[in-house]
């Protein structure tokens, strides 16, 4: 793995010639980004300006002591890295330093390579601590496959593919509509892959242009560009051992493209200005929405790049593909978003149902969540959710007829009372496209102008229809 990004430290010492000897020291031999302050107050104007990760500074200084300026750097920035320089006499203030937060002292007279030591002993626990947390939170979400919800036939087709294939490191593609779950599938693929010890880094390929991009991707050396003032790192370094995901991949330039391919081919690249090659050991999840097929056939997007993308290809069908999922998707949104609000669990009416099972989902998953969501905010103490609690395109969805698949839930339903909402929506359908004609209505159902009275009446419709 290649260098980390070069750490800020800001040395605080009244006398020079040790100042300039760590300074010195800490530059030269192990390549930090070093400032140096004279008093107190010169460091504290410093750490105004300037973004450290590491304080060094003595005990005793003329005017604000070292715990001062140590106590005023921790209130900017809370992780950064304390280390007093203590000297006859001053041991025991340093000891109440570090229990207000210094990380260590150390005591004169030192090499300059013990101070070294301590710094990378600090570094290295920060970054254990930081990825620490980051895992944690990223594995308590979600991504286990108890998360992600689909019973139809294609869901589990793609979860078995998923098992089989996250333990190799072979590149995937995830194509599908947008909202129907790709990132949250190359998430599952990294976490349930021998990596998932360590990081999966994700960038979109769509929202960053393209001389950002690449840096972005490969990082750059210092004075690579106007304001390249460190080296530093890209996501492919940062996510070595890991996996990366690439999203949008569609909307990457040629020219990244090229350099894209390089290392897919050859697991290696150079940084923005850099001559060296970096090697990495990177497990690539690619997503889409486009049609990259289409992309190569029109030259959009290279045939090179996208069999070496394509080597696993996983397709999410689209929600309106799959509706027997819908169910299961509600419930398991509903129960998220009541147990966010620490609400009693809600339960969808028949009626909303029926909308929800029967709407396009233009926005798929994403879309259907939303709504959820949207419906548990509006709900308020009422425990059925109401079809006047979906968004509006939502509810002027055909509810009732030409069902592609009845649901029935758990509870069961009422068949007469299921019936006779299907008989209505007919007389209803065939009244409207027979300009509110009965005898024509009765002719499209096939049935007896007079049956069809009477069932208008048993059915209370004559009374709310305008109809001769
Ligand atoms: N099978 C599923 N089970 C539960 N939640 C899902 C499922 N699929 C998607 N989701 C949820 O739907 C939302 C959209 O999913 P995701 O961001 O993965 O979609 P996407 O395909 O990457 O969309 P886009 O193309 O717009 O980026 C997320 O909140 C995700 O958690
Ligand atoms: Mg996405």
């Amino acid at each position: 793995m290649g260098m980390p990004g070069r750490e800020n430290i800001l040395v605080v010492d009244d006398e020079i010639e040790l100042r300039e000897a760590i300074a010195a020291y800490l530059n030269q031999e192990e390549g930090y980004e070093v400032q140096q302050a004279s008093s107190g107050e010169e460091g504290l104007e410093s750490l105004k300006k300037n973004v450290f990760d590491i304080l060094i500074t003595d005990m005793k200084l003329p005017g604000l002591d070292g715990n001062a300026v140590l106590q005023q750097a921790l209130a900017i920035y809370p992780e950064i890295i304390g280390i007093i320089i203590t000297g006859y006499g001053t041991v025991e203030s340093a000891v109440q330093a570090m229990k207000s937060g210094a990380y260590d002292y150390i005591a004169k007279p030192f090499q300059l390579i013990e101070i070294s030591l301590l710094i990378k002993q600090a570094l290295e626990r920060r970054r254990l601590k930081e990825e620490n947390a980051y895992l944690k939170t990223q594995l308590k979400e979600k991504y286990r496959f108890e998360s992600i919800i689909g019973n139809s036939q294609p869901m589990q087709d793609i979860f078995q593919l998923v098992e089989t294939i996250a333990v190799t490191n072979s590149t995937v593609l995830v194509t599908g509509e947008t909202g129907t779950g790709k990132e949250l599938i190359a998430k599952a693929i990294h976490f349930n892959s021998q990596r998932k010890d360590q990081k999966i880094v994700s960038i979109n390929c769509g929202a960053i242009p393209e001389t950002l991009l690449e840096s972005e991707l490969f990082g750059h050396v210092k004075g690579a560009f106007t304001g390249a003032h460190h080296t530093r790192i890209g996501k492919f370094e940062q996510a070595h051992r890991g996996s990366i995901f690439l999203d949008e991949i569609g909307n990457m330039s040629p020219s990244l493209q090229v350099k894209l391919l390089r290392v897919l081919q050859e697991r290696e690249f150079e940084r923005v200005g850099g001559t060296e090659p970096v090697k990495v050991d990177v497990r690539i999840i690619a997503a889409t929405s486009a049609n990259l097929k289409d992309m190569v056939e029109r030259n959009e997007f290279r045939s090179d790049l996208y069999y070496r993308l394509n080597v696993i290809p996983i397709h999410l069908p689209s929600l309106k593909d799959r509706r027997e999922d819908i169910p299961l998707l509600t419930k398991h949104f509903i129960k998220k978003y009541c147990q966010n609000s620490n609400l009693e669990l809600k339960t969808m009416s028949q009626d909303a149902m029926k909308l929800l099972m029967n709407y396009n989902w233009p926005g798929n998953i994403r879309q259907l969540e939303n709504a959820i969501e949207r419906a548990v905010a509006l709900v308020g103490t009422r425990n059925l959710m109401l079809s006047s609690d979906l968004p509006s395109e939502i509810q002027k969805t055909n509810a009732n007829l030409f069902l592609s698949e009845i649901y029935i839930p758990d509870e069961g339903v009422n068949f007469k009372i299921e019936i006779s909402h299907v008989e209505k929506e007919l007389i209803l359908q065939s009244l409207k496209k027979s300009g509110g004609n009965k005898k024509q209505a009765a002719k499209l159902l096939n049935l007896k102008r007079t049956t069809l009275i009477e069932k208008l009446k048993r059915l209370n419709l004559l009374d709310q229809l305008n109809v001769d």
